[in-house]
């Protein structure tokens, strides 16, 4: 059973893969840095590497990462101990156990490609060291329904769900967390936060970058699959959730749960799907693949809050900027007063995710002078905190101590799988598009009329 208490040691499956070196040692290196990891770290590999190899690829790790301090360093370096084997042998699991010491609430973090789950769950089990530990995955979880239900059931034949961590890095960034205090820790947003004062809500995820050499695990996912299942949903349901009825972890995973149920299924009609010119001669890639690197979609949420709002969602890679950006825009006033304001933009409010954390409402004010004549003002909150916790420092640092709070639980990654099942893979054309654009022009022809997509600017405030 796994009740409180903090993780007395940190067990990295694939501690010599492409995650533990993009994310797990920089994070490991800034939790050590902040005095807030004291634990044993046991890496965990196949055969073949060595305790020292693996202090090496730490340090280039983090000092690729730009910011190796030689104290922390230092420390991580002289707890990092490595336990090589095969995961299909239990002399790998008992060498483990013996690393492990006196630990009794180790945390697992499964670095490693699902297939393996059930080999290294079982393999656990059967160690004796599985009773009491937490054990953290990463998205993708599953490709689909059934394949993220039969992982369920593999965790869950040696893991309750409490001591399971899944993680959506997104969950872990401030201005994502923002947008939950925001929502509820304002009095003012309640009586307009819904379809009676909102027209419409869009997010998009722009990267103005290709698959930068992951062109194999990207062949297997594509845009929906990558961001949109899991980043961009996580997304709508802070932003469409009721308030939670009380305070505890449970009662904010309730409400997003809820939300996510009553997410209607995609269809075919909902999605333009897109391709970057250039995309087919990536390495890793099929030279007639139909995976998208893009995609546009309308979502709707059948709830009395939300009945007949569409939100649209968009991502994309190469596109012109690097910026996620969430726009809200409410309803016009019901009588045009003022002319000048029949064409204005209507009042929203912005929620900028990355790279800047802004939040911002805009609207309308008199322009000085004789005339009745106004001009868009924006009413912002704008910061930029050079030492921001990284969304797995925080992540893994909550994962140890056991708070979920920010992890995504069993039924709302079920929901969120339900909900885009219908326009996984070729459901829809796939329609090239530049490097640099904004995507297939199609994209446009999702909004309802009078709408336009919102096309967030590299620096706040250009657009
Ligand atoms: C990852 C996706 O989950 O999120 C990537 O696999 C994407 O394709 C990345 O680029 C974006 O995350 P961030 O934190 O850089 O915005």
């Amino acid at each position: 059973m796994n009740g409180g208490g903090t993780s007395d040691a940190l067990v990295i499956f694939g501690v010599t893969g492409d995650l533990a070196y993009r994310q797990i040692f920089p994070a490991l290196h800034a939790m050590i840095r902040r005095g807030q990891l004291d634990a044993p770290i046991l890496g965990m590999a196949r055969a073949g590497s060595s305790l020292e190899a693996l202090r090496e690829r730490a340090r280039q790790s983090i000092e690729e990462h730009g910011d190796l301090d030689p104290a922390a360093f230092a420390t991580l370096a002289a707890r990092l101990q490595y336990v090589g084997g095969n995961y299909e042998d239990a002399s790998t699991f008992e060498a483990l156990r013996a690393a492990l010491g006196a630990a009794t609430r180790p945390a697992f973090y499964f670095a490693i490609p699902p297939s393996l789950f059930a080999t290294v769950a079982s393999g656990l089990a059967r160690a004796g060291v599985a009773g009491d530990a937490r054990v953290i995955v990463e998205k993708p979880f599953g490709r689909d329904v059934a394949s993220a239900e039969d992982l369920n059931h593999t965790l869950h034949a040696h893991f309750p769900e409490a001591s399971i961590f899944r993680i959506d890095h997104y969950l872990g960034k401030e201005p994502v967390q923002n947008l939950l205090y925001y929502r509820f820790a304002n009095s003012f947003l309640e009586p307009i936060w819904n379809r009676n004062y909102i027209d419409r809500v869009q997010i998009t995820m722009a990267e103005a970058f290709g698959v930068r050499g992951r062109g194999r695990f990207y062949e297997e996912a594509g845009a929906v699959r990558d961001v949109v299942q899991n980043h961009l949903l996580q997304v709508v349901s802070l932003l469409a959730m009721e308030a939670p009825g009380g305070r505890g972890t449970e009662s904010v995973r309730d409400e997003k749960a809820q939300a996510f149920r009553s997410m209607r299924p995609l269809t075919p009609a909902d999605i333009v799907r897109g391709q970057y010119v250039g995309y087919r001669e990536e390495e890793g890639v099929a030279a007639d693949s139909q995976v998208e690197t893009f995609a546009a979609i309308r979502l709707h949420i059948d709830s009395w809050r939300w009945a007949g709002v569409p939100f649209y969602i968009r991502a994309g890679k190469h596109l012109p900027v690097t910026a996620t950006e969430v726009l809200v825009e409410l309803k016009r006033p019901p009588v045009t007063l003022f002319e000048d304001c029949a064409k204005a933009r209507p009042n929203h409010f912005r929620f900028r995710l990355s790279p800047q954390v802004v939040l911002s409402l805009g609207a309308r004010a008199k322009m000085p002078g004789e005339k009745m004549l106004g001009e868009d003002v924006d009413l912002m909150t704008f910061h930029e905190q050079p030492d921001e916790m990284a969304p797995y420092e925080r992540l893994l640092g909550d994962a140890m101590r056991g708070d979920q709070t920010l992890f995504a639980r069993e039924d709302a990654v079920q929901e969120a799988w339900r909900i885009v099942e219908p326009v996984l893979g070729p459901c829809a054309p796939l329609r090239p598009y530049q490097p640099g654009t904004w995507g297939p022009e199609e994209a446009s022809r999702l909004m309802d009329h009078g709408a336009s997509w919102h096309n967030p600017a590299q620096d706040w405030g250009g657009a």
